[in-house]
């Protein structure tokens, strides 16, 4: 049987400089580039994603953002309409960025058969970033269109290498948000900021040859990130993306505020009115803590310490 080794041509000279060693990616040429950024909300997912594209872009590749927010079309112009405008601009390849709007997996799976046809059909490079990925690709949730959402991007993952097609997509968290053949298959990995220390124990495998453990993650800002690729473990600053550098205010990364000490708790908690933490009723603390992403045992937590003050003011 004869065997050639593919190699990605395009991708040879191609570099990513997202804040630390610039990465060459004449290392990605026989894989393609899978990357992913895990992070809390607010961390700087979308602009990693958005930088990566703009650098690629300018490096002939043609980058498809999937936005589920419709926050990208007022940085990178209008949404492309339909699926047929998109695979006309796939064609075409004059315009290196393009928008697609689709607030969920039912949305999207027009436009992601649209991608995998015009990558079969061209083999040239191509990124597509999509945000939010736990909205396309869940573990377990098969309903919605999000089974076949979540089969378009593992084969998105898979065409990498022969038909030119990468792939970013973020995350909440490291575990149960996406399909795992895109963990087992990452190539270029960003972790942002973990607060949660049960999550510590997913990620550790990753971290196992340096020295870098959860205290290190917990104390990562925004747009900071551990970057994880061919070249090795590097905690990295990311720079704005263009586009958003010339529209949002960047965001001054504060030292973490939350009080060390028992006398500054104390303080802390004094500082709160009584009506206020009333007010803290038991759907309001459930609200919060789920949109805040809080494990169980941070919710319970949480409810005793506030219901301790409570007794202990009246
Ligand atoms: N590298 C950075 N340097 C400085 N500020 C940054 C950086 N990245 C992001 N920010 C700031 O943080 C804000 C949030 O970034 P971004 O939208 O990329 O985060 P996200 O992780 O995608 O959040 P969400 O989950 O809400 O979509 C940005 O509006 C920007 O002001
Ligand atoms: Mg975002």
């Amino acid at each position: 049987m004869k065997r050639t080794v593919i190699r990605r041509n395009d991708m040879l000279g191609a570099t990513l400089n997202l804040g630390g060693t610039p990465i060459t990616l004449d290392e990605y040429a026989t894989t393609g580039l899978l990357a992913l950024a895990i992070g809390p909300r607010g961390n700087g997912k979308t602009n990693a994603g958005l930088l990566m594209a703009e650098q690629l872009s300018a490096q002939g590749w043609v980058s498809v953002l999937i936005d589920p927010e419709n926050e990208l079309e007022s940085l990178y112009g209008d949404a492309v309409p339909d699926p047929d405008a998109l695979r006309d601009a796939l064609t075409r390849r004059d315009q290196p960025t393009l928008v697609v709007n689709a607030r969920d997996a039912g949305e999207f799976v027009p436009f992601g058969r649209v991608i995998l046809d015009a990558a079969d059909l061209q083999r040239k490079p191509i990124f597509v970033v999509i945000d939010e990925g736990q909205l396309f690709s869940a573990s377990r949730r098969r309903s919605n269109g999000i089974g076949e959402a979540a089969d378009i991007i593992n084969e998105f993952a898979e065409r990498g290498r022969k038909r030119a097609l990468d792939l970013f997509i973020t995350a909440l968290r490291y575990t149960g948000t996406l399909q795992r053949t895109l963990f087992a298959n990452k190539n270029l990995t960003l972790i942002g900021w973990q607060e949660d220390p049960t999550a510590w124990s997913a990620l550790a495998p990753q971290f196992k040859a340096s020295k870098i453990d959860f205290a290190d993650l917990n104390a990562l800002t925004p747009g900071e990130f551990f970057c994880l690729s061919r070249h090795g473990v590097e905690k990295i600053r990311m720079p704005m993306a263009a586009a958003l550098r010339a529209v949002a205010p960047k965001a001054k990364p504060v030292a973490k505020t939350l009080p060390a000490t028992f006398n500054q708790w104390t303080r802390a908690m004094s500082a709160i009115p009584t009506e206020r933490l009333v007010a803290l009723s038991e759907d309001v603390v459930g609200l919060l803590s789920t949109v805040a992403e809080l494990s169980p045992q941070q919710i319970l937590a949480g409810q005793s310490a506030h219901q301790d003050e409570l007794e202990a003011r009246t």
